[in-house]
């Protein structure tokens, strides 16, 4: 009697102590700003500070922006005990004064590693010291960890990615566990017990049609797009609106994919510095209502016709959100049908638009009538037209 109360409280131990992901703490996509598309490894307190101060005040932080994520080269080695240091130099005042600085603006603070040996800047990876780097990030307050994968030769992904989860658990602090094994080992196939948002691809370029730019990654998300859900994230990279690779149009196209996608949000350029226009994308809070939406489904290709692709977005209302994307450099003519099926190939499910739905343009910021008519237009070179139906 006496060894089956034993065992059965083992038992009971066991499961109490069993390390997960936080739970609930990522029910839409994480929202944010990250220090590596714009800066690089040219980061410091000063300039990240900046950041946070102009996420505060431009409107970001209303429309849902939180988390001020520092990305590599703000560690510089570890110390006797193996605790890791911060570069002296960039982050004078320490991470922790800056992750108090953040979160006095009412924002969250996120930092970087690597479940290698070195990060890919070649500074001191987690590997092996996942508890120490826990602890530490929850004394620092950290809210949100992004997770490398360079320089892990003869790892398993699985393992070192589960080995973090468990020890940020250990540490006590709710924080975002970000992977970034760049789609390698095709985490959305484990990851959901592991972290809330895995990266899918190598490292988006700042273009928008060539490279490995924006239009090339949103191709790649179509395949994984049934992975997908609340608390666990396909992460097609961050933003690269703003940045000098985009035109306006194209920063607006991208943003409009990445809300389609349901993708995390983590803009990458400088917020100190950016014009009315840019902000305008990044705040747009019915753009955003379609990212944040509760239901958490990746848009999929509805019809192709005459050069005009149309994406759709089931949302949690019994709406849709519809991206009318020319890829090309021309413009195209749209004459659309709404009354059209659309197959959910992933999901198994059909979707009837019948003539009774409201269209609101998203960056137009205007009604265009109900779908019982065909929606007439045209749409220029690398543009969208971006809408949201209701039922009425
Ligand atoms: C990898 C990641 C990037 C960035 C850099 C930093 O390339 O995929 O997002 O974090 O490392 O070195």
């Amino acid at each position: 009697m006496y060894k089956q109360y034993t065992l059965l409280l083992c038992m009971i131990l066991a499961l109490a102590l069993q390390a997960q992901k936080y739970p609930g703490l990522a029910p839409t996509p994480p929202m944010g700003w990250n220090s590596w598309n714009y800066f690089n490894c040219n980061i410091n307190e000063d300039k990240v500070k900046r950041m946070a101060d102009a996420m505060a005040a431009n409107g970001m932080k209303d429309a849902g922006y939180q988390y001020i994520v520092i990305d590599d080269c703000w560690q510089i080695s570890r110390d006797k005990d193996g605790y890791v240091i911060a570069d002296e130099a960039k982050f004078p005042s320490g991470i922790k004064a800056l992750a108090d600085y953040i979160h006095s603006k009412g924002l969250k603070f996120g930092i970087y590693s690597c479940g290698g040996r070195l990060t890919c800047q070649h500074r001191p990876g987690g590997a092996g010291y996942e508890a120490k780097d826990a602890q530490r990030y929850a004394e620092w307050g950290v809210d949100y960890l992004k997770y490398d994968w360079c320089n892990s030769e003869g790892m398993t992904s699985q393992v070192q990615y589960s080995t973090m989860r468990d020890a940020l658990h250990r540490a006590g602090r709710p924080i975002v566990f970000s992977l970034c094994e760049w789609g390698s080992t095709k985490p959305w196939l484990w990851a959901d017990t592991v972290g809330h948002l895995w990266r899918t691809t190598g490292d988006i370029q700042d273009r928008f049609a060539k490279g490995h730019g924006v239009l090339k990654i949103f191709d790649e998300q179509a395949p994984i797009r049934q992975y997908n859900k609340p608390n666990s994230w396909n992460d097609p990279d961050m933003l690269e609106v703003g940045n000098i690779g985009l035109t306006y149009t194209e920063s607006k196209s991208h943003f409009t994919l990445w809300c389609m996608m349901a993708a995390p949000l983590m803009a990458g350029n400088n917020l100190h510095a950016m014009n009315e226009k840019i902000l305008k994308v990044l705040t747009n809070k019915n753009a955003i209502a379609v990212d944040q939406d509760k239901l958490g489904i990746q848009c999929f290709l509805w019809t192709k016709a005459n050069g005009i692709e149309a994406w759709i977005k089931p949302m949690a209302d019994g709406g849709y959100a519809v991206c009318f994307l020319n890829r090309s450099g021309t413009a195209a003519a749209l004459d659309f049908n709404w009354q059209q099926v659309a197959n959910d190939p992933d999901f198994k499910k059909t979707y009837q638009i019948d003539g009774s739905y409201s269209i609101f343009d998203v960056w137009g910021d205007k009604d265009l009538g109900i779908t019982a008519q065909n929606i007439k237009g045209s749409i220029k070179g690398q543009d969208v037209l971006f809408v949201i139906l209701k039922k009425k």
